[in-house]
């Protein structure tokens, strides 16, 4: 007769993980990975051979929610064919519902707040063993550094890997759910920081991303002594990464000291994610944002006096309630004046607790939908200019592996975040190479090796 248990620790298990939202989720699901790695779990990218499913979800906007509730809906059927399945849902859906979630859904087994991720190995074996499903949402406040943001790093890591630094905001723009799922700001200790970025570059990573909803308060609360100017100072003393970026900035606190690194630190790419939400004052401060138009593009001359090849994305709202025609031909023109290398535009969406949602002067959808096509239009062929007037140049690029749409070529991206594919004769993966720009077109760009 066989031994179950004895089967079940000599075959591999496998783990299948999905991520909805930023880039804060992504790291989380790389942490998930490397706990139940060493759980016996291998990753497949085949959903219905997979033993668990691993579903990171976000709640920032009402349709990136919806996704999430027509993946579950996928999954039931999933279930009722591989009853042993273990389905386990994380991140802002998890926090903002909760146990809900487990009513709403009954082929869920297990639901992890937020905060909850360093958990999941032990949750897992837990519902295994007891065939009971369960919600877990810890509080910050009773949470260690180690709980809250490490991830071991895998023996082969990717060339550009993320690394949280902080997570949380204590901004409460008036529209945004974050501040409710991701709680206060919480910093991580320095000393783990450049201890992971030391593992990861041993590991092969060239280039780190540093994470947090709002970077620039980096250190506050601390015990040590540190902000986020004298973080990046010390990565680049301390550690042999090529290329250091991080998101997101938030503008009322980007200080004239960090608008400095962008010239003075060597590490530090030149590209910066602004996001600006809006062009009108007077929206700007129901969004309770912090700043004004003017104060914005003042930073936006300062980022470009100090460093004049600075890249700058953003990201905008339209639609956002009482926004007027004349309100929405202001961030027109800002998009205009400001000509941005890149965007990510939203059309605005209630979200529960943020205030927003209780204001009165709602657009309908219609309008929001007619602004933002003509905001992205706009915004399309500023792109397209900007990628245009790079043909010819030499550029920078940290290479990252083959291009995922045509194999046969390689892929980089420049200091301004700039994708470009290339051929090559050698295998120069995680290399920083000159190539000249040869095509260009709306999401990226073609070069050669220069010689
Ligand atoms: N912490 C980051 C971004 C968080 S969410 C920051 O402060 O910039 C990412 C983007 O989603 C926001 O910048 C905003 O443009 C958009 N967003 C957030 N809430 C939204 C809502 N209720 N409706 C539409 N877009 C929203
Ligand atoms: Fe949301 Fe504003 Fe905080 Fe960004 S800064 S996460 S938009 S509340
Ligand atoms: Fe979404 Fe949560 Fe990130 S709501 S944008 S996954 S912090």
């Amino acid at each position: 007769m066989t031994q179950p248990l004895l089967e079940s620790e000599l075959e591999p298990r496998y783990l299948y993980v999905h991520t909805f939202g930023c880039q804060m989720n992504e790291y989380d699901s790389l942490r998930v990975q490397r706990i139940l790695a060493a759980h016996g779990y291998l990753v497949t990218p085949d959903m219905v051979s997979a033993d668990v499913i691993f579903l990171n979800t976000c709640s920032v906007r009402e349709k990136a929610e919806q996704k999430v509730h027509s993946f579950l809906g996928r999954l039931k059927r999933l279930k009722s064919h591989h009853p042993g399945l273990k389905i386990i849902l994380a991140g802002c859906v998890a926090q903002q519902l909760g146990n809900k979630l487990l009513k709403r859904f009954d082929h869920l087994d297990l639901v992890l707040g937020t905060r909850a991720i360093s958990a999941v190995g032990d949750l897992l074996e837990k519902i295994q063993q007891t065939n009971k499903r369960l919600a877990y949402l810890p509080e910050v406040d009773s949470m260690t550094p180690r709980e809250l943001f490490t991830a071991s790093p895998a023996a082969t890591s990717p060339v550009t890997a993320p690394v949280t630094i902080m997570q949380g905001c204590n901004n409460f723009c008036t529209y945004c759910i974050v501040p409710y799922v991701r709680g206060r700001e919480r910093s991580r200790p320095s000393r783990e920081i450049l201890d992971e970025i030391e593992k990861l570059t041993s590991c092969g990573t060239r280039e780190v991303l540093l994470l947090g909803q709002n970077v620039n308060s980096y250190g506050r609360g601390l015990e040590e002594k540190i902000s986020f100017v004298e973080l990046l100072h010390r990565i680049q003393e301390e550690t042999d990464l090529l290329r250091l970026r991080f998101t997101t900035s938030h503008p009322k606190d980007l200080t004239d000291e960090l608008i400095r690194c962008f010239a003075d630190l060597p590490v530090l790419c030149k590209y910066l994610h602004l996001p600006v939400q809006a062009g009108s004052d007077r929206i700007l401060k129901r969004m309770n944002r912090g700043y004004t138009a003017g104060h914005y593009l003042e930073k936006i001359q300062r980022l470009r006096d100090a460093c004049p090849e600075i890249g700058l994305s953003s990201d905008v709202i339209v639609g956002f309630p009482g926004e007027t025609e004349e309100d929405f031909q202001q961030t027109m023109d800002l998009l205009k004046t400001v000509q941005y290398d890149n965007l990510f535009s939203f059309r605005y969406s209630d979200r529960p607790h943020a205030r927003a949602a209780a204001f009165d002067d709602k657009l309908d959808e219609e309008t929001k939908a007619r602004r933002l096509m003509e905001l992205q239009a706009l915004q399309a062929d500023i792109t397209l200019r900007k990628n245009e007037a790079e043909v010819g140049t030499l550029r920078e690029i940290l290479v990252e592996g083959p291009s995922k749409t045509q194999e046969e070529l390689l892929t980089g991206r420049t200091h301004q975040n700039r994708i470009v594919h290339f051929e090559s004769t050698r295998p120069c993966t995680g290399e920083l190479i000159t190539v000249r720009i040869r095509e260009a077109a709306s999401h990226s760009l073609k070069g050669e090796p220069a010689a």
